[in-house]
């Protein structure tokens, strides 16, 4: 990244015909960033963007993506890459160091992640104080936000020692408390985590198992398990990540960065939609309806969407929707289900894709539409799909905060706004109110 003061924009202010030069950033590859970090300094203005629409929050090496052309890369490598030819752990530690390891450091950091699955016994205690029917995405936010309150040696956050602990552990224990908060809510014990099991292998075992007999896992499960953890990685500053990064700019604790990171997960437009999708093509429910639903989705006085169409920052097909499609096409045959749903998303996007509303607008499936078929599939119930999102996007959120933290431009984040609220007024005593 460089600033070049020949690569400038110049901003004129037309009140009183003064310019002010903002210089442009170039990043390795995508649009250049205009410099405003002195523009408040030199004009008095603020800029204006909800939702962040046009403003970079951050520099950041992580991950890549071009909406336009429908690319995403981890680290210089394709999301198509990564999924076919590594393995979640590989994809875990490239995301947290930039490279893909090597045999040793494969095996190094696999080892460190295995043996921090186990969590303190009390934490335990945590899930019993919870409902049974609760909401398994709750009952995360509160475990892991809890976390904190149990592994002090690694909450310092300016120590790169603790830093590395924190992150290992986060992506270690995740597995553990899904299964555990998945297990709960169906009334069965929990199962201890085994270090002879790959990692997406204990989370099936942790998730399926019951004791009282053996549990094989299976290899095709276990690497469709895997390949759905890939797909969610990381996805650079969705907002998840950016809330994240806003919690952790403060010095708040990992633990605590990340309960806020499920927390923004949760809802419908964000991670939430993997669950929503199933729950719309359920009610859609037949083929003979989906002219219906496309109908809802296109009239602005409907609040229905299409769920899991539609992205930020993608304006061509998802990349990680095209993976996850082919995925549900094999996992479904390998398990021999014949699941309707599948049909019904199929003709869902054939239909929607050739509309002209969903033309005009960009709008393609994203990695949410089909991943739901395929969780189904594998016997997770929907609440649990978005934990699973949560669970695989730990290392995203991990790398992330990492690399804010270690940035040493780095701020406590602190938007500005436009205020349109009353101005100073004298107060109005009780007998003279209206
Ligand atoms: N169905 C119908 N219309 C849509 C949809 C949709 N799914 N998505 C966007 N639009 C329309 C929207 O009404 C708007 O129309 P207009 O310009 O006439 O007002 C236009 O397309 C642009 O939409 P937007 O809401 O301004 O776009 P956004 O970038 O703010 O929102 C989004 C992106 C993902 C929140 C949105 O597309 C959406 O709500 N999709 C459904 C939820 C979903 O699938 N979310 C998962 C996202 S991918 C996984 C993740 O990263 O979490």
């Amino acid at each position: 990244m460089s600033a070049d003061k020949r690569n400038s924009f110049t901003l004129t202010d037309n009140r009183t015909g003064e310019s002010f030069e903002m210089p442009l950033m170039d990043g390795k590859v995508g649009p250049s960033v205009i410099d405003v970090r002195r523009l408040y300094a030199q004009t008095g203005c603020f800029t204006y963007d909800p939702g962040f629409t046009s403003t970079a929050s951050c520099d950041s090496s992580i991950t890549y993506i071009d909406g336009d052309k429908g690319v995403l890369l981890h680290r210089g490598y394709s999301i198509e890459e990564l999924a076919s030819k590594s393995d979640f752990m590989e994809v875990c530690y490239l995301l947290l160091n930039g490279e893909l390891p090597n045999v040793e450091e494969k095996e190094d950091f696999s080892k460190k992640i295995t043996y921090h699955t186990m969590l303190h016994e009390q934490v335990m205690n945590f899930y019993r104080g919870f409902r049974r029917d609760s909401h398994p995405m709750a009952v995360m936010v509160g475990v892991v936000g809890a976390l904190s309150a149990f592994y002090h040696d690694s909450t310092d956050v300016r120590d790169p020692q603790q830093r590395l602990i924190a992150s290992h552990r986060l992506i270690a224990k995740m597995p553990t408390l899904a299964a555990m908060a998945y297990k709960y809510s169906i009334g069965q014990p929990f199962v201890y985590p085994r270090n002879d099991l790959s990692y997406s292998e204990n989370f099936l075992h942790m998730t399926f198992s019951v004791p009282t007999e053996e549990y094989k896992v299976s290899p095709v499960l276990a690497r469709a398990m895997d390949r759905i953890f890939i797909l969610h990685a990381d996805h650079e500053q969705n907002a998840s990540t950016s809330t994240v990064r806003i919690a952790g700019s403060s010095g708040a604790n990992p633990f605590a960065c990340i309960a806020a990171g499920i927390a923004s997960l949760w809802g419908p437009a964000h991670g939430g939609a993997n669950e929503a999708v199933l729950q719309m093509l359920q009610q859609i429910g037949h083929k003979d309806r989906i002219p219906e639903f496309i109908e809802r989705a296109k009239d602005k006085n409907d609040p229905f969407r299409l769920m899991g169409f539609g992205h930020r920052v993608y304006k061509n097909y998802d990349p990680r929707a095209a993976v996850m499609r082919e995925s549900c096409h094999e996992v479904l045959a390998e398990l021999n289900v014949d699941d309707p749903l599948l049909e019904l998303a199929m003709e869902l996007e054939r239909i929607a894709l050739s509309d002209p509303y969903f033309k005009e607008k960009k709008l393609f499936p994203n990695v949410d539409f089909y991943s739901g078929i395929i969780l189904k599939a594998m016997g997770f119930p929907t609440s649990m799909f978005t934990v699973l999102f949560a669970l695989a996007r730990t290392v995203g959120w991990v790398a992330q905060w990492n690399e804010m933290i270690e940035d040493p431009m780095q701020k406590i984040s602190r938007p500005r706004q436009l205020f349109l609220g009353e101005d100073k007024r004298d107060f109005v005593p009780m007998d003279q109110r209206k």
